[in-house]
């Protein structure tokens, strides 16, 4: 059954002339069928490059929407219209106008995980394997960062640089507390503890490396050690166990799951492909400004 999905995936895959771009946190069957799947920088830098005519995003509304920015003149379609990200809704553009205004001179720096409306009020975008790169190149004193306080905490600390915070956080990373890593330390004393950005400065501070979804995956790839301890989403802690069975992954807790990020699946996939619809197009007004500081973040360059 699930093969006969798949089958009939590929097959309207090239009728269609679409690539599948999927996020590493998307369920397993999802990521067997994506052409690439990736973290948020990396997907926005296959969105941007792919020659198809049809995107469909297997991952939450706000990387659909910067898929549609980068490449206005392709189809992108979203599986689930439902998927969205709790975070990017803790802001919206008019509350970011009122906070320029109460920040008078301040540059804008705003996490990718945020609406297209909030980016067309921001000066420069970043992702959690950028963001201390994309602080460091702001020429200002004066930083706004938003919605996510914690990657901005987190570029506080290594850039040793204050900066001014919004107030959003991820429900799904704020479940990972420093005292279950601390349980998870006291079994595995010999484990190393990797974590996303998006939790909080405590669990963070715990951490033998800070690292995006696809640093996770890279770290473990490139690392002698045999035993990890995983901070983010468990999709990767999954994925990790599946790809080195001879290694041992903990994940912090099993609370860590984004319902969101779990609403695509191959039906709705083989769905969109068949009828077309779920499209995510973002207003020209909007995505014209919006592309601006989306561009400004491609040309920062790693370290
Ligand atoms: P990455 O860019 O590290 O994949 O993170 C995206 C995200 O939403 C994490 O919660
Ligand atoms: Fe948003 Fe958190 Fe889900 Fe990432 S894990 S998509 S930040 S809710």
């Amino acid at each position: 059954m699930q093969e006969e999905i798949i089958q009939q995936i590929q097959d309207l895959k090239k009728q269609r002339n679409a690539v599948i771009l999927v996020h590493n946190y998307q369920r397993q069957e999802v990521q067997s069928i994506a052409d690439f799947t990736g973290d948020s920088l990396e997907l926005s830098r296959k969105a941007a490059q792919t020659n198809a005519d049809v995107i469909v995003f297997c991952g939450v509304h706000f990387m659909a929407e910067t898929a549609s920015i980068l490449s206005p003149n392709k189809k992108v379609l979203l599986p689930d219209l439902q998927s969205g990200c709790p975070m990017a809704d803790m802001i919206t553009a008019e509350q970011l106008i009122q906070f320029k205004k109460d920040n008078p001179g301040a540059t804008v720096v705003t996490y990718i995980n945020s609406s297209a409306a909030v980016k067309a009020e921001t000066d420069i975008c970043c992702t959690s394997s950028n963001a201390i790169n994309v602080v460091k190149s702001v020429q200002n004193d004066k930083i706004i960062f938003c919605p996510d306080r914690n990657l901005g905490s987190y570029a506080q600390k290594v850039l040793n640089k204050k900066l001014i915070l919004w107030n959003g956080f991820c429900p799904t990373h704020m479940k990972m507390l420093p005292e279950y890593v601390a349980l998870q330390k006291e079994v595995h004393p010999n484990a190393i503890f990797l974590v996303h950005p998006e939790c909080c400065p405590e669990t963070v501070a715990l951490a033998d490396e800070v690292l995006s979804t696809t640093g996770i995956l890279n770290y473990v790839a490139k690392s002698d050690k045999q035993e990890f301890i995983i901070g983010t989403e468990n999709e990767i802690t999954f994925k990790l166990q599946r790809e080195y069975p001879n290694k041992k992954f903990y994940p912090v807790t099993d609370l860590a799951v984004c319902p969101n990020m779990k609403k695509n699946s191959l039906d709705k996939v083989l769905n969109v492909l068949k009828e077309m619809n779920n499209e995510i197009k973002v207003p020209k007004e909007i995505a014209d400004k919006a592309i601006v500081p989306i561009q400004r973040m491609l040309e920062v360059k790693p370290s």
